[in-house]
């Protein structure tokens, strides 16, 4: 989330959700504003997230999406998760936010994607462990930093035994502002944290800017 359209609106919803004691209330309350054409969705860049598209084109062998599953926690604006549906990935993707959800699906009315209403915190029992990619791009950066140990433990909580998951995120300034937020982005221990004893941190990348990066764990084969 950077200082895009939309961005000064975001962080006023934002911090009034919060004082009201609610970490995700505003983004229904932004995407409706967008439906209204009041604001811009500052997280959307018209397409894929980039380190997403540069994964795929690295890594080949990753692409082949056919006979496998995917899932987006946050959709957002769907971009990537129309990305993974293209490459024949099995797509779920969901968001807390109705309103996100019903925008993506009238951009998309033909999408094979399964999208839903949905919240982290609260997901399906079959949605554990079904995924072979999980792809994290600033949704749990998107929340604070008292709700970070259950969001990561829910987004680990998706990926099947041999899957992979993608956590893709701005980073964090060497002195960053303790007031500033949304976003709250991770420490480099909070990347981490999304690994377990069966869930492997592979490889952190950075952008040639060095302004966001791409974490990719592996969890062991069942
Ligand atoms: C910063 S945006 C990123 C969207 C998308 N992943 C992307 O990269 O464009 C965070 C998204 O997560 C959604 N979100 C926030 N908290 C959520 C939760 N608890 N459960 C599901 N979706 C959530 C928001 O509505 C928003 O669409």
């Amino acid at each position: 989330m950077t200082e895009t359209p939309g961005f000064d609106r975001s962080q006023e919803l934002a911090k009034a959700s919060l004082a009201a004691g609610s970490p995700t209330d505003w983004f229904e309350q932004l995407y409706d504003a967008a439906a209204h054409g009041e604001v811009e969705i500052p997280w959307d860049r018209g397409g894929p997230h980039p380190l997403l598209s540069e994964w795929f084109a690295q890594y080949p062998e990753e692409a082949t999406g056919s006979g496998r599953t995917a899932v987006v926690p946050g959709a957002g604006p769907g971009h990537d998760a129309e990305l993974l549906a293209s490459l024949g990935f099995r797509t779920t993707a969901f968001d807390i936010s109705h309103t996100a959800i019903d925008r993506i699906t009238a951009a998309h009315p033909s999408s094979t994607v399964d999208y839903r209403v949905a919240n982290l915190f609260d997901l399906p029992e079959e949605w554990r462990g079904a995924f072979d990619l999980v792809v994290e791009a600033m949704t749990v950066q998107s929340m604070p930093r008292d709700v970070r140990t259950r969001a990561t433990a829910a987004v680990r909580s998706l990926v099947a035994p041999g899957g992979v998951l993608l956590v893709i995120g701005g980073v964090l300034p060497p002195e960053p502002d303790p007031d500033y937020g949304p976003p709250w982005r991770l420490t480099r221990a909070e990347i981490e944290a999304f690994g377990t004893d069966d869930l492997a941190l592979e490889r952190v990348v950075h952008d040639t800017e060095g302004i966001r990066y791409r974490a990719v764990f592996r969890r062991r084969a069942a």
